[in-house]
């Protein structure tokens, strides 16, 4: 019994590790909990024993892709740090206005969407923040890594308790309400505007595409990066920049970011970094 235990803790290492490699995550006590019952229940359910289930998944990107689903945190909220969005309503959308008014065009992408609370957010800014009468081609970009996540923002319904925050006007304008279950659907126009994307950003052959973005949100992610993870995504955040692009984060997240080429810019509030 002791020694199958040994062995056990050995293969959730092993796991733990493996996740970390596709990934980028970094482990911690709290996290490994929610491994262990992802494990257990995956492995109950297959009728394997927990060692040779985690061997099992080691071993097989579909069964790790599935743990991811289990094990992440999608925690999201429409305008979840009201400053940011103050700033972006504010400040930084009627500057890229003025930087992009020859070509009337702006490249948006949230970086890690979850279930696209924060993408509709900025599609909402964005369409209220546009100039009278004037007619821009604005594309969002959303990705994030569970493809359950992209299939829920893509269909752009969401309960009466999660958009009562955009208040009565905000949520008629680009909202409407479902009949059948009292949903909020999200409007066509606000749809129309994103593309909603599956993509894990640690893997280096997402980057491939090399596309140049006038802003990128990258909400609580990093957060649960390991430092190479970090390093490398901010590089590669940096390089998807326009000259004069700015890169977004949760105020937390501000010490994680440094590149020679991203200045925080320390008259707006929340974290704020623009290419030079
Ligand atoms: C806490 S949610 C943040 C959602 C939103 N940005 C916000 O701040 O409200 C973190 C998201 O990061 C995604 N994620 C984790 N690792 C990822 C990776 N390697 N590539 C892409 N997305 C990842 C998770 O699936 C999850 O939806």
């Amino acid at each position: 019994m002791a020694s199958n235990h040994k062995n056990n803790h050995h293969h959730i290492k092993a796991l733990e590790q493996s996740l970390s490699a596709r990934f980028g995550w970094q482990t911690n006590a709290h996290w490994r909990d929610g491994l262990l019952a992802a494990v257990k229940k995956k492995s109950e359910k297959l009728r394997f024993d927990e060692t040779a289930y985690c061997r099992m998944a080691i071993s097989s990107t579909g069964e790790l892709e599935a743990l991811a689903e289990m094990v992440t945190n999608g925690e999201t909220r429409f305008f979840r740090e009201p400053e940011q969005f103050e700033a972006l309503r504010e400040t930084v959308i009627p500057e890229l206005f003025a930087l992009r008014a020859k070509e009337k065009k702006l490249d948006v992408w949230s970086a890690a969407c979850s279930t696209g609370e924060e993408v509709y957010s900025l599609a909402i800014v964005l369409s209220e923040s546009l100039p009278e009468g004037e007619h821009w081609k604005m594309k969002l970009l959303a990705t994030d890594l569970r493809a359950s996540a992209i299939v829920r923002a893509s269909r752009g319904s969401f309960p009466s308790s999660s958009v009562k925050v955009l208040g009565r006007s905000l949520r008629n304008r680009h909202f409407i309400r479902s009949e059948a279950n009292g949903s909020y659907d999200v409007a066509m126009d606000l749809k129309k505007m994103i593309s909603f994307r599956r993509a894990n950003l640690y893997d280096p052959k997402f980057w491939d595409t090399r596309h140049q973005f006038d802003l990128i949100l990258c909400n609580n992610l990093l957060v649960y990066f390991h430092a190479l993870a970090v390093k490398q995504t901010v590089d590669r955040l940096a390089d998807s920049l326009r000259p004069g692009g700015l890169l977004m984060v949760m105020s937390s997240e501000a010490s994680y970011v440094h590149h020679r080429h991203l200045k925080l810019d320390s008259s707006l509030a929340g974290s704020f970094f623009r290419k030079a």
